[in-house]
């Protein structure tokens, strides 16, 4: 079974890049599930709307992370969709935390956590939900992939050891720059992020004099715009074994798209 699994989708330039590559990546790869983070599509969030062109352009899944209710008019969407998901261990929240999709005939068990390190929304221990969830998945799926949305390179390297072995895909989210220790470890296709879809000219995806002033005074007030040059459009392909679930090859993508 082939998985793509694509980053954070960040603003318009985000969008349009993915729009623009996703359908080619799902033939070039063979896609059976795909599935894409879209939690910055809004910038901070994602309307109806840009929940849809995701879809549109070959998502299955759309996961999200800690952006996932700063847009107040997806709230009902997150509740009625279950392609879509929001992490797990926000259970007071609308929506729900896994899911099980099908590909190939098969349950495909999907499973968003976020990170506690450095975020906010004072998530439950993601740890804890991870055994419980993946205790439940594993009823019923042999596949299971999860995106784990978190700030610190050590909590996701940690989950990697919690969930090694148990799950057949796990990445991590939120950082927007790719890192480059895609591997596997006991069978599970691991990288600690996917990196965005989102401007290359820009810190993380906004506005680089954004992100100076903010740093260098404290304060921005040139506006937090999403700048709309050229594409980087970041994830991951992996081949996961249908009878074992085991991961077998992971491969990360990264490639600018002309706009
Ligand atoms: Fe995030
Ligand atoms: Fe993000």
């Amino acid at each position: 079974m082939n998985i793509l699994f694509m980053g954070d989708v960040a603003g318009e330039s985000g969008l349009r890049g993915l729009e623009k590559t996703l359908p080619e990546l799902r033939r070039t790869y063979g896609a059976d599930l795909t599935l894409v983070n879209g939690e910055n599509a809004a910038g901070v969030g994602m309307t109806p709307a840009q929940a849809e062109r995701i879809f549109y352009a070959g998502a299955d899944v759309i996961t999200l992370g800690n952006h996932a209710f700063d847009r107040r008019e997806i709230l009902n969407v997150i509740d009625s969709d279950a392609r879509i998901l929001r992490p797990a261990n926000l259970p007071r929240l609308p929506g729900r935390g896994s899911g099980i999709f099908e590909a190939k005939h098969r349950d495909v068990g999907v499973l968003v956590l976020s990170g506690r390190v450095g975020m906010d929304y004072s998530p439950d221990n993601p740890f804890i939900t991870a055994e419980k969830e993946v205790a439940e998945l594993q009823k019923s799926c042999r596949v299971i992939l999860v995106d784990f949305h978190g700030e610190a390179t050590s909590e996701k390297v940690a989950m990697k050891f919690a969930l090694a072995g148990k799950v057949s895909l796990l990445v991590g989210t939120h950082t927007h720059v790719q890192t480059a220790d895609e591997q596997i470890c006991s069978g599970t296709g691991y990288i600690t992020d996917l990196g965005m879809c989102g401007p290359e000219e820009s810190v993380i995806g906004v506005d680089p004099a954004w992100a100076l002033e903010q740093f260098r005074c404290g304060k921005a007030f040139t506006g937090k715009n999403w700048p709309e040059g050229d594409a980087v459009i970041s994830g991951v392909f992996c081949e996961i074994g249908d009878h074992d679930g085991k991961c077998v090859r992971i491969a990360r993508i990264l490639k600018t798209v002309k706009l």
